[in-house]
């Protein structure tokens, strides 16, 4: 009687607390077109959503900061402009096209808008996922903002 009595008042408290998973959420501003230089692949987003913003002459993509190999967190080289994963070696040119390494195809885009108030959206939701062999801008020409 006591050991039920005794259980039953641990599932009553441990009822008073859920296990509530908290998730940032998928969709977030990422400043103004004016706050990125052409050219620029900026990493203001990448600690706590895990995404380059990039500017190019064609327009801005975001990109998602996984390696297509086994998933680690790739860096950014601005001085050999490309990506490189520090797990085995895989290397991205700036638009996400794989080129050395192991990692079997590009890496995967987010959708990026424009909002009313004239920010960015990067929509984490809505992923790109790249075919291997194929350059990122032409498999998902929506995956490119045009400002
Ligand atoms: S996880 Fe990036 S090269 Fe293996």
């Amino acid at each position: 009687m006591g050991v039920f009595g005794g259980l039953s008042l641990i599932g009553f408290i441990r009822s008073a607390f859920p296990r509530v998973h908290f998730q940032p959420p998928s969709t977030f501003k990422a400043g103004f077109p004016s706050d990125y230089a052409l050219g620029e692949v900026s990493e203001k987003y990448k600690q706590d959503y895990r995404v380059w913003i990039v500017r190019e002459q064609e327009g801005f993509y975001a990109i998602f900061a996984k390696c297509t190999h086994l998933g680690c967190t790739p860096r950014w080289l601005a001085a050999e402009d490309k990506f490189k994963c520090p797990c085995h070696g895989s290397g991205f040119y700036k638009d996400g096209m794989n080129f050395e390494g192991p990692a079997p195809r590009p890496l995967d885009r987010f959708n990026i808008s424009q909002g009313e108030d004239g920010q960015l959206i990067v929509d984490k939701s809505i992923v790109f996922k790249m075919n291997p062999g194929v350059d990122p801008d032409e498999q998902y020409r929506q995956s490119v903002l045009k400002v």
